[in-house]
């Protein structure tokens, strides 16, 4: 249906060469949709792909494959100018606001930074009362714009990179490990701020994080990365009631609880094994090397997706 999708994501591909005829598949095949509004939750182990599906989707890296179709237009390959636009739509926000906010600018001038190259607001002065307006919608103040990165604690530093992203005010946000680096405390401000502003500014986040516990306050649905492929993939309340990938079982596994009668009662096996490498992969399940259901077919050929429910699909050929 027209317009009921305002990401669409079919079969995209990143792979880099690593020369010598080594080529890491990042990103393979990896297919999604997210509506207005929501949010998607995108998890799985360091070095699975997720922030090379961020980079691609806002085109810092090239598709090698694939499609992105944004409000029904294919933007995967789009000239210079209309990606400019795009741009400003698409915004991402990173793990670590410290290397991504230059030392040499204040944070007045890195937030208003992206209205002056993209010519928002009238003048300078227009956009001074803008940056300051984005300053305190972040829980900052205008007296903070003349300050420099360093002098800012963690969390305050999230908060200006949130500034920045939403100055040229976009409609998607990827939030890569947004909260990942901060303290437990400082985590769940910056969770409720960005819920809070999802609504007020009509946001759609792919939301990235290592585990599982961390998108589930936030994501309407979640998808499980496993060694550049989308393993599983549904709403939040199916995926976390009735996991079906044994991959995603051993992440919910992983989530400790403090209740030792309930990590006894852990229903499903801790993962073992070795991971396999992402370079010149071979058909085949790649979580095959973990899997306790693995079996022949498991090494051989690579598991299709299959809906197990309502608005809920698992690659995996033991259901
Ligand atoms: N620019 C690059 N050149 C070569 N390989 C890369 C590049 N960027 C990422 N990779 C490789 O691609 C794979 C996926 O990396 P990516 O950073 O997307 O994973 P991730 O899921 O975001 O991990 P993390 O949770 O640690 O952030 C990894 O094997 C990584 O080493
Ligand atoms: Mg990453």
């Amino acid at each position: 249906m027209a317009g009921e999708y305002l990401l669409q994501v079919e079969g995209l591909k990143k792979y880099f060469n690593l020369g010598k005829g080594r080529i890491l598949h990042a990103v393979d095949d990896v297919s999604f949709a997210v509506r207005p509004g929501e949010t998607l939750g995108l998890v799985g182990e360091s070095g699975c792909g997720k922030t090379t599906v961020g980079r691609t989707l806002l085109k810092l890296y090239k598709p090698d494959g694939g499609r992105i179709i944004y409000r029904d237009e294919d933007v995967t390959h789009v000239p210079a100018r209309r990606q400019r636009e795009l741009c400003c739509k698409m915004q991402m926000i990173y793990q670590d606001p410290y290397a991504s906010l230059n030392p040499f600018m204040t944070i007045g001038e890195i937030v208003s930074e992206g209205l002056e190259i993209n010519k928002i607001g009238k003048d300078r002065a227009e956009r001074q009362m803008m940056t300051y307006d984005l300053l305190e919608m972040v829980g900052l103040t205008k007296e903070h714009a003349n300050r420099f990165p360093h002098e800012f604690s963690g969390g305050q530093r999230q908060r200006a990179g949130i500034a920045r992203a939403l100055a040229v005010n976009p409609e998607f946000v990827v939030c890569d490990e947004a909260i990942s680096a901060l303290d437990v405390s400082v985590q769940a401000q910056i969770i409720n701020m960005l819920l809070d502003l999802r609504e007020k500014m009509n946001l759609t986040y792919l939301f990235i994080a290592h585990d599982l516990s961390v998108v589930r306050y936030i994501s309407q649905r979640v998808a499980v990365m496993y060694l550049g492929k989308i393993v599983e993939i549904g709403s939040a309340a199916e995926v976390y009631a009735h996991p079906a990938h044994p991959y995603t079982q051993g992440l919910l596994n992983a989530v400790p609880v403090a209740d030792p009668e309930f990590e006894k009662s852990k229903q499903y096996k801790a993962m073992t094994g070795e991971v396999s490498s992402p370079i010149n992969c071979k058909p085949g399940c790649r979580f095959a090397s973990r899997c306790p259901r693995a079996t022949e077919k498991c090494r051989t050929e690579d598991p299709l997706m299959k809906q197990v429910g309502p608005d809920h699909f698992v690659a995996c050929h033991h259901l």
